[in-house]
This record gives structure tokens, C-alpha cells and sequence, in this order.
């Protein structure tokens, strides 16, 4: 009834950047289709860096007007962990398209197996192809992104961000320091009274993206092992800084597919924050305030790492003196947290994204991710509310005693003075 077209455009990122004729035929492809459906595994909150890579493509080569008016949808499969920003960041980037955007299906990674499930897959695709043969509208998500047309001069240089003893690592993908991003990067090193380290994500050799063969689960060593900078560079520099930045300039609605790519490499930690305890800021260059989904990635990054985000200095509405002064107050920032050991609560991003984490490693994902389940078992991350003896039997007794409706009332009565009761010896301890 339906002819179903698939291009696989990951693993095909290299030939499709060098072979003009192998990209054109998913141009004609996309042009002559009635619908098209994203589809992705969720890669760090998004789509993997070479998928990503395919929608910079689209842009380079000024090609997004034959997605203009298509029927669109998105299909991820995850562990539901920041899913939703993934979908986002697709649905931003159709509306800028001006794509017809139907709707997207989030399934768990073992959906498939489950009848019910294969039952709610085949509706929606039903919907979707009901709605392309109808020709429904939709209104769009997402504003377009706008960018200003500012040049960043840097007046005079900082000082003052002072630390002897803390290890500090730039991180950026700038290419050309006579940019907003490489402007903005020297100011900030000159917060410092010594050398910053400076790395280069394009200076890394990078052989390939995650290949998401999950070798690394047993004991987390990546297949890619020495046949890339990459691993060291992350365990030898990455690791051993006190202090990250990372600086990037905003690329459709997310940073860079290399920024990606640094991402998605990491995942050799598995689940493991293996940046504990680190400040973490960012120096951007682009309209970060417009797009609010990036921003949650990377707080839930810094959250999910257990480090501490310090901020962020971005290009976006300063004068040129207003960002030095961001960038200087960025810097007196990391190192003032940094000396302190300061790492802020989590909010719903940490906690929830761990307890997702702690679900599965405990349970179905114990066996490839091996080496998670014996660093969580470790540092006590199984702590569900199962194992709470005292909560449990308070709660069996009360519940008992609340069947009566005399007890009931005395409860209602005393309810908000006895919740303050504990925190109020707390402070007059
Ligand atoms: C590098 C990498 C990053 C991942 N990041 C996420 C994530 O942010 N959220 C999530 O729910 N699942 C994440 N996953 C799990 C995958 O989304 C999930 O296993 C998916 O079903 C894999 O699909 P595939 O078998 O088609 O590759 C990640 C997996 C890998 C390998």
C-alpha cells in the first residue's frame, strides 16, 4: 500500500560527505516522498553525532527548502533518559524546515518485544500516514533562531582569577581565532595570570563516532582503543582538569557535530559520572537564550556528571564590554567554586536521569554494562526506598492506624507541625 524508502545516514556520514552523487540520491529521494520519518537511537540526550552531521549537511548545502511542506515525524528508541530533548531538538530543526511535523514516538529499547506496544507503533504510523493522505496542518513548536550580527572586541585583558593549585582545560571546536568564539576564548585565558591549556576538538584524531557495540559495558574499554586520540585524550587531559570549559559556537540548534562526536565518544564510561566533583562552565557563541532545549542538555549533562555547572558566558546580548565582564566573572567563578569543592543540589535533571540509570543497571542492563553495576554497588547509588526498614514499618503502622477515622483526625490536626518537627530540631541543635 506504502512504499518504504530507508537511507541509513550514519553510517554512511564519511560517503555522503566526499560523494556528491550518493548525497544527491537521497535528495531525490526526500523530494519525491509524501512523508519522511526521522528515525535515531537517543545518543546523549539527541541523535548520534553522524545523524546530526546529515542535518548540518543539509544546511551546507543550502538544500532544507526540499524538506519545505513534507509530512515529517520522529521515531527514537532509548532508556526514556532526556528522550525528550532528542525529540526536540528534531521537532526545532522541521519547523525551521518548515516541515509538517506530525508527531514523534519515543519506544523503550525493548518495546518491539511487547504486543502492546507493536500495537501503539502501528497506530501512530497509521495516523501519520492518514494525516499526510488528509493534509493536516500543525502549528509550529519553535520560533525560527535569529542571530545578530555582532562582533565581539575584546578591550582590556582580565585578571585576577587566581588559583595555584587547580588544573584548568579549555575544550572548544573553534577553528579560526578570529571568530566571536576564538575572541571570547582569549579574553577568558587572560582572566589568568598563567597558561591556559587550550584543545581543540578538530586538533583530536577522532576515527569515528560511537559505534554503540556496548564492548565497553564489561570493563570499559572502547573497541576504538589506541586507534584514536581520542580515549587518552579524555582519560589524560579531560579527567585530570579541575576546571572545564567548554566553548563552542551554536550549529542549527545544538553545538557542532564534533562537539557531538566528543560527547558520544565518552560513552566508553558507561554510565559512571567521570567528571565527579569537576566546575564545568561554557563559553558560547550564538543564541543559547533561544533555545532553551540546548540549555537543559547541558545542565542535565553536568548534572548527570555530578560536577558542578558555573555558568555560562555566551556572545548573544552583550556589548563587547559586557562580555568581557561575563567572561571574567566566569573565570573568578570556576576558580572561587573550585577552591571551595562547591557542587550545587541536583534538580529533576540529576535526580531523576540517575534514578533511570540506577533502574536498569541494577536490572536488565546489569549484564553488558558489568562495570556499571559494580561502580554503583560501590558507591551506594542502589539505594531504593525497598531497603528503608524504619520508613517501611513506620509507614505499615500508620496506615493501619489511619483506617480509624479518630486517629485520622488527630493527624489532619498535627500534620504540618509534626513535618517541621525533625528539620526544627535540626536547627535548634
Ligand atoms: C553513545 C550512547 C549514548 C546513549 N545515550 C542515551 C541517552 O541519552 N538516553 C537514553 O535514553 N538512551 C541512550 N542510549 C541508549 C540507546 O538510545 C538505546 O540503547 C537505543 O535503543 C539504541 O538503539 P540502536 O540499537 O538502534 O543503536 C545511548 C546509547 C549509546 C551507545
Amino acid at each position: 500500500q506504502h512504499e518504504l524508502i530507508i537511507f541509513n545516514i550514519s553510517n554512511r556520514i564519511k560517503k555522503l560527505e566526499k560523494d556528491a552523487q550518493v548525497f544527491q540520491e537521497i535528495l531525490d529521494s526526500i523530494q519525491s516522498s509524501d512523508g519522511i520519518l526521522w528515525a535515531s537511537p537517543v545518543y546523549y540526550m539527541l541523535v548520534p553525532a553522524n545523524y546530526k552531521r546529515f542535518i548540518e549537511l543539509i544546511s551546507e548545502k543550502d538544500v532544507e527548502h526540499l524538506f519545505k511542506n513534507k509530512h515529517t515525524a520522529f521515531l527514537t528508541t532509548s532508556i526514556h533518559s532526556f528522550d525528550h530533548t532528542a525529540h526536540n531538538y528534531i521537532h526545532g530543526i522541521c519547523d525551521d524546515w518548515d516541515m509538517r511535523f506530525a508527531g514523534s514516538f519515543s519506544a523503550d529499547m525493548y518495546d518491539l518485544l511487547k504486543a502492546e506496544e507493536r500495537k501503539r507503533l502501528c497506530c501512530f504510523a497509521a495516523n501519520f500516514f492518514e494525516e499526510i493522505k488528509k493534509n493536516t496542518l500543525y502549528s509550529k513548536n519553535y520560533m525560527p533562531v535569529i542571530w545578530r550580527d555582532f562582533k565581539y572586541v575584546s578591550g582590556e585583558s582580565g585578571s585576577g582569577a587566581e588559583t595555584e593549585k587547580k588544573k584548568i582545560l579549555i575544550v572548544t571546536d573553534a577553528n579560526d581565532r578570529q571568530t566571536n568564539l576564538g575572541r571570547m576564548i582569549e579574553r577568558f585565558k587572560s582572566s589568568f595570570s598563567f597558561e591556559i591549556e587550550v584543545v581543540n576538538l578538530w586538533d583530536i584524531d577522532i576515527k569515528g563516532g560511537c559505534l554503540g557495540c556496548i564492548q565497553c559495558g564489561y570493563d570499559n574499554q572502547c573497541v576504538y582503543k589506541d586507534k584514536d586520540y581520542y580515549i587518552e585524550f579524555y582519560n589524560t587531559k579531560v579527567k585530570a582538569a579541575d576546571i572545564l570549559v567548554w566553548a563552542g559556537t551554536i550549529t542549527d540548534r545544538y553545538l557542532s557535530s564534533r562537539w557531538k562526536l566528543f560527547f558520544d565518544r565518552s560513552f566508553y564510561n558507561g554510565h559512571q559520572p567521570s567528571l565527579k566533583g569537576k566546575q564545568i562552565g561554557f563559553i558560547i557563541s550564538g543564541p543559547l537564550s533561544q533555545i532553551p532545549n540546548l540549555r537543559q542538555i547541558m545542565e542535565a549533562y553536568v548534572e548527570g556528571q555530578q560536577a558542578n555547572l558555573c555558568g555560562f558566558a555566551t556572545d548573544e546580548y552583550g556589548d563587547s564590554q559586557g562580555i568581557d565582564n561575563l567572561l571574567q566573572n566566569l573565570a573568578e567563578r570556576l576558580v572561587q567554586f573550585a577552591d571551595s569543592s562547591y557542587i550545587k543540589p541536583p534538580t529533576f535533571l540529576g535526580v531523576g536521569g540517575l534514578k533511570i540509570f540506577r533502574d536498569d543497571i541494577w536490572g536488565r542492563l546489569r549484564f553488558p554494562f558489568r562495570s556499571d553495576y559494580v561502580a554503583y554497588k560501590k558507591y551506594g547509588v542502589f539505594d531504593f526506598p525497598q531497603k528503608e526498614h524504619t520508613t517501611r514499618m513506620q509507614n505499615a503502622i500508620m496506615l493501619l492506624l489511619s483506617k480509624a477515622p479518630i486517629f485520622r483526625r488527630e493527624v489532619n490536626k498535627r500534620m504540618k507541625d509534626e513535618m517541621i518537627k525533625p528539620l526544627q530540631k535540626v536547627l535548634d541543635d
